[in-house]
């Protein structure tokens, strides 16, 4: 169910579904209750695929949104990555507190997810190295995350 919050300002609105990302079809349905498909829309998965059921699911789940969204769209998404054993350690040891699992994939795995699209300069990365700001002194530690924004093609 789409719910709209306040009055729709010129520059636009904002608009919450509750949604399951699972159930990819009913989200695109209702947000295209107010995006119009037929413009270029910005879609952004940002630390969230990691809980979904499984690998599979997850690259379903870009596909099937990416499938619905014209040339000149940009997907956003990163996600942890599974290079770091600290980190694997961290999200084994919240995985069994009784939350969502999360689990953290390989960077091919999420390459992968962005098959078909055109990456943005610099490309996939640490999501800290993504255009760090310019002030930064240093090269930072790569952290055990990366992403990527990329443009959906003319089909
Ligand atoms: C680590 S937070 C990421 C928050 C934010 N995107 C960020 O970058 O900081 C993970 C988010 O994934 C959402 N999430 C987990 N499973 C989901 C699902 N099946 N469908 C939709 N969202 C889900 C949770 O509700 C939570 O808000």
């Amino acid at each position: 169910m789409t719910k709209t919050i306040g009055t729709p300002p010129p520059e636009g609105v904002v608009s919450i579904l509750d949604a399951d990302y699972h159930d990819t079809e009913q989200m695109l349905a209702d947000a295209a209750n107010v995006l119009d498909f037929s413009q270029p829309v910005a879609v952004l998965f940002m630390g969230v695929l990691g809980y979904a059921r499984s690998y599979s699911d997850a690259a379903k789940i870009v596909h099937t949104t990416t499938a619905a969204l014209p040339a000149g769209s940009y997907l956003g998404l990163w996600d942890g990555t599974d290079d770091h054993p600290d980190y694997v350690r961290m999200c084994e040891h919240y995985n069994r507190s009784g939350a969502v699992p999360y689990t953290p994939r390989s960077r091919q795995q999420i390459r992968a997810l962005f098959d078909g699209l055109e990456f943005v300069d610099p490309g996939l990365v640490a999501i800290n190295q993504w255009r760090p700001p310019a002030t930064e002194i240093g090269q930072a530690t790569p952290l055990p995350a990366c992403g990527a924004l990329a443009r959906i093609p003319t089909r």
